[in-house]
């Protein structure tokens, strides 16, 4: 085992570096504005240095907020040379968007509740108090827009309209879909005519990061093009609806908002607030539909078409993220961590793979289609302690830490030989790194 001293000192000189006063970037060149996840990811750490500067992260977040109570998954950085990134959203086509700052038309994984929760945990009760107020109004408004826009048939669960919202970008289930959509024909023309390898030279993740840890090509452009998409309709979901994309229940997404919806209870319950009724029911109603992904043939959960409910049966990494909802049973529990046991599955020498190293899209070394992520164990290992398996949790919490100390602060990590790959100096391994650190129970 390394020496975790160092793994402090490295993980903070890693914040220290994408710090931006209010802000952290995920990391410097690739990754230059504020993200959704991962500023609540880089809080939970935040929070064990100066619990102010984790309050401000969150806090400044909440710049991005439509008016309609969308969170965006980017809020963009205004100096004139990342004018192009602002311009391929355009959010300001869309009124509900904020008039100050520039924004995607899009949101990501609802983690916001857990980093408020996290970060008040480490104060006393009356700044609790005024933490949780002035946190409160902004994440009932979130909350209540995810259902409002993303559950239009009041149904249970909410959908995504693009990766990104889920934040596993190339996960193989989204992949399938967009395969099993016929690519647009300029894609298809690209494909044909081999134009994609010029395509490559100028992308400018692939300059930082080695392409086949990227997403490939084609599949880069098909979720460019789904953007494009969306601009058009200029985010409205009912015009985004009408003519349905690529709309998917998605489990991970599902998965983590059952378990934010939680902490909103908790949170409204300690400030003496009284959540709407509707909300109220709607929110239980998220935890029964979640039963509907289970497939009892394979013996796991899957996310869904949102327009026919078919289950999108490809496994990956957000089959094990019911364990942290929280919501599911013991049984079925039991059954996801046989699937973590299994060295052909989610069990190989670095877990956990973002894909099973036995699926058919297994690739250790390329972004969610097989590397392990330090978010998702995180979430994970939170799983397996509500669920009674401590020694497992413990264990992974060891796997995770010596996988950072030993190969850096990377963005994620080939399962296989514990090598880091994607981003160097990425701000969430680094904050969750200090929190595994410093949460032994
Ligand atoms: C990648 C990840 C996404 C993350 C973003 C910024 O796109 O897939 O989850 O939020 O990088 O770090």
């Amino acid at each position: 085992m390394q020496d975790m001293t160092d793994l402090l000192e490295q993980a903070k000189a890693v914040l220290d570096m994408n710090d931006r006063g209010n802000y952290t970037q995920p990391a410097h060149g690739l990754y230059p504005h504020q993200w959704l996840w991962d500023s609540c990811f880089t809080a939970i750490g935040l929070r064990h240095l100066d619990v102010e500067r984790a309050q401000k992260e969150l806090i400044s977040l909440l710049r991005g907020q439509w008016h309609n109570g969308m969170l965006p998954n980017i809020i963009f950085r205004d100096e004139p040379q990342w004018r192009t990134d602002r311009n391929i959203w355009r959010s300001w086509l869309n009124p509900q968007a904020p008039d100050d700052v520039m924004t995607t038309g899009i949101t990501q994984p609802p983690m916001l509740a857990e980093a408020i929760v996290k970060v008040g945990a480490k104060m006393e009760w009356p700044e609790r108090h005024s933490w949780y107020r002035k946190m409160y109004p902004a994440l009932l408004e979130y909350h209540q827009w995810l259902y409002n826009d993303r559950d239009p048939h009041h149904e249970g669960l909410v959908l995504q309209i693009h990766p990104w919202e889920v934040g596993l970008d190339s996960t193989p289930p989204w992949l399938a879909e967009l395969h099993g959509h016929r690519l647009p024909l300029w894609i298809r023309v690209v494909e044909k005519t081999k134009f994609d390898r010029v395509i490559n030279l100028f992308r400018r993740d692939t300059h930082s990061v080695p392409s086949d840890q990227r997403f490939p090509t084609i599949e880069a452009l098909a979720v460019f093009d789904i953007q494009r998409r969306l601009r058009r309709k200029s985010y409205a979901i009912d015009k985004v609806l009408d003519h349905s994309m690529l709309t998917i229940e998605d489990l991970s997404f599902n998965s983590i908002f059952i378990r934010a919806n939680s902490h909103l209870r908790d949170i409204a319950k300690s400030l003496q607030e009284e959540l709407p009724a509707d909300l109220v029911k709607r929110m239980a109603k998220t935890e029964e539909t979640l039963e509907e992904l289970w497939d009892p043939y394979s013996g796991q959960y899957y996310s869904r078409d949102f327009i026919t409910h078919r289950l999108l049966k490809v496994p990956s990494i957000a089959t094990l993220l019911p364990l942290y909802a929280g919501s599911i049973s013991q049984e079925k529990a039991d059954q996801l961590v046989k699937m973590l046991e299994n060295e052909y599955a989610f069990g190989p020498a670095y877990p956990v793979p973002s894909v099973p190293v036995n699926s058919f899209w297994f690739q250790p070394k390329r972004y969610w289609q097989g590397p392990s992520w330090v978010n998702t164990n995180w979430l994970i290992i939170d799983g397996l302690k509500r669920y009674g398996f401590k020694d497992h949790a413990a264990a992974l919490r060891e796997s995770t830490m010596e996988m950072v100390a030993e190969s850096g602060c990377y963005e994620y990590f080939d399962p296989l030989s514990g090598e880091g790959v994607g981003a160097e100096n990425f701000s969430w391994t680094a904050a969750l790194a200090i929190d595994l650190l410093k949460t032994k129970k």
